[in-house]
């Protein structure tokens, strides 16, 4: 047998004690952790955990694993939203298939689990637009997918909304850049997909009342269009309104998720062409500045937030004192006397069941809910201690998050 494994070597190492030579249908149950509500696949898939991670496991052949797996190395590199792959295993006994190992995406939840789960507000709209942003992203970056659908995306929530991951690449076709023809195959292959496992969620039962799964599914091409539009099209604009013409479309942008690359402005007497060269990878300004500030690593949504209620503290702190409060001071404060105070007041029994940063990002939701109800503001504090009591426990354990489920294997 051959590992071929991606550094840090030693989580690959921590894998070599499974049993690769046996199929991955008959490895020992206990090894295995139940994951729920996947989507629809064809292969063999089964999640291990090991150390303080969870992988996923595919059982497929060596040409696709292989393919797959220079993929995914690729895209993670490039900063794409896709899985981070481990390796492969090849040349098992008996001509026995390839295994392709991904890490476990953390906090990701797949649709069906979106949508059976009681606290459903993330529409079916929602997932649509999560998903068309995917896409375009991807397509963006020259990658024609060829198997776009909900069971091949992985959603993982982002301050009140989601953020789409690729998860099987199987089908992935790199090209330096994409035509108009392709990525209209490539769309129109993803509406046939969702539509189909719409109808399959509304003969299961799990589709909420209302939602129509064809016409829901005929609305992803429009939006794709939409959102392709507005993030690639060349913009043409007066000499006198330059300036605010760019900030404008640079904001836009930003606020839709896209980093900015290089700006091209062509000009003459009759006014001036923009092109914008929008930028694939994962949006990462925020983050970034979270990261610099407090050293939390969360989503790019979430840290948008979690910035907002910095500053909202430093304002805070600087009319109590009297005196200017500098950045990272403000930054510190907020980490020890608000974040890791509502940290503080999760339960062990309910940590784990969204991500840290998302259930902060709850808490403000909810201060804000109770402050507008009680006409006055009822403080971080009891805001979080009213939604440990009445908001986390409504969301169900789950949510497979490699601590809770490697707490479940080694029955801590
Ligand atoms: N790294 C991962 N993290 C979380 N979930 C994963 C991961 N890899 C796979 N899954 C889950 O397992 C399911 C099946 O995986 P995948 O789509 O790669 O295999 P498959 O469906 O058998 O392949 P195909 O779509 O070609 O039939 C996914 O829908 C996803 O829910
Ligand atoms: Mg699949």
């Amino acid at each position: 047998m051959r590992f071929l494994f991606r550094p840090p070597a030693h989580e690959a190492a921590e894998l070599l004690s499974l049993p690769w030579d046996q199929p991955l249908e008959e490895w020992d149950e206990q090894l295995l952790l139940e994951v729920p509500q996947r989507g629809i696949s064809r292969h063999v898939v089964r999640f291990v955990a090991s150390g303080r991670h969870v992988y996923a496991l595919k059982e497929i052949a060596e040409r696709l694993a292989r393919h797959e797996y220079a993929l995914l190395s690729h895209f993670e590199e490039e900063g794409l939203p896709t899985v981070s792959v481990l390796g492969i295993c090849v040349d098992r006994p008996g001509q026995q298939e390839a295994i392709l190992v991904t890490r476990y995406l953390e906090y990701s939840m797949s649709y069906r689990w979106l949508f059976s789960s009681p606290r459903a507000e993330h529409s079916a709209e929602l997932l649509l637009d999560t998903m068309v942003e995917l896409l375009v992203r991807l397509h963006l970056a020259g990658v024609f997918w060829g198997d776009c659908s909900l069971s091949n995306t992985l959603f993982r929530p982002d301050a009140g909304a989601l953020a789409a991951y690729l998860v099987d690449a199987e089908t992935v076709e790199r090209h330096p850049t994409l035509s108009a023809g392709q990525r209209r195959y490539d769309v129109d292959l993803a509406r046939e997909r969702v539509g189909a496992e719409l109808l399959d969620l509304q003969f299961g039962g799990l589709l909420p009342e209302g939602i129509d799964p064809i016409t829901t599914a005929e609305g992803l091409p429009p939006r794709y269009e939409a959102l392709w539009e507005e993030v690639t099209a060349e913009q043409v604009f007066g000499a006198d309104e330059q300036q605010w013409r760019i900030t404008e479309r640079l904001q836009r942008l930003n606020d839709l998720g896209f980093d900015v690359g290089e700006v091209e402005l062509i000009t003459s007497p009759e006014g001036a062409r923009l092109r914008v060269e929008t930028r694939v990878a994962e949006p990462g300004q925020h983050r970034r500045e979270l990261l610099r500030l407090t050293g939390l690593e969360v989503q790019e949504r979430q840290a948008r937030r979690l910035l907002n209620d910095i500053v909202a503290y430093r304002a805070w702190l600087e009319q109590k004192t009297g005196k200017p409060v500098p950045e990272p001071v403000a930054a510190h404060r907020w980490l020890a006397e608000v974040y890791q105070t509502v940290m503080a007041a999760i339960p062990p029994e309910l940590a784990g069941r969204l991500a840290p940063a998302e259930i902060f990002h709850e808490v403000l939701v909810h201060r804000w809910l109770l402050s507008e109800k009680a006409g006055r503001d009822v403080g971080t504090e009891e805001a979080a201690r009213s939604y440990v009591a009445n908001v986390l426990p409504r969301t169900p354990p789950e949510v497979t998050t490699p601590s809770v489920i490697a707490g479940r294997a080694t029955g801590r």
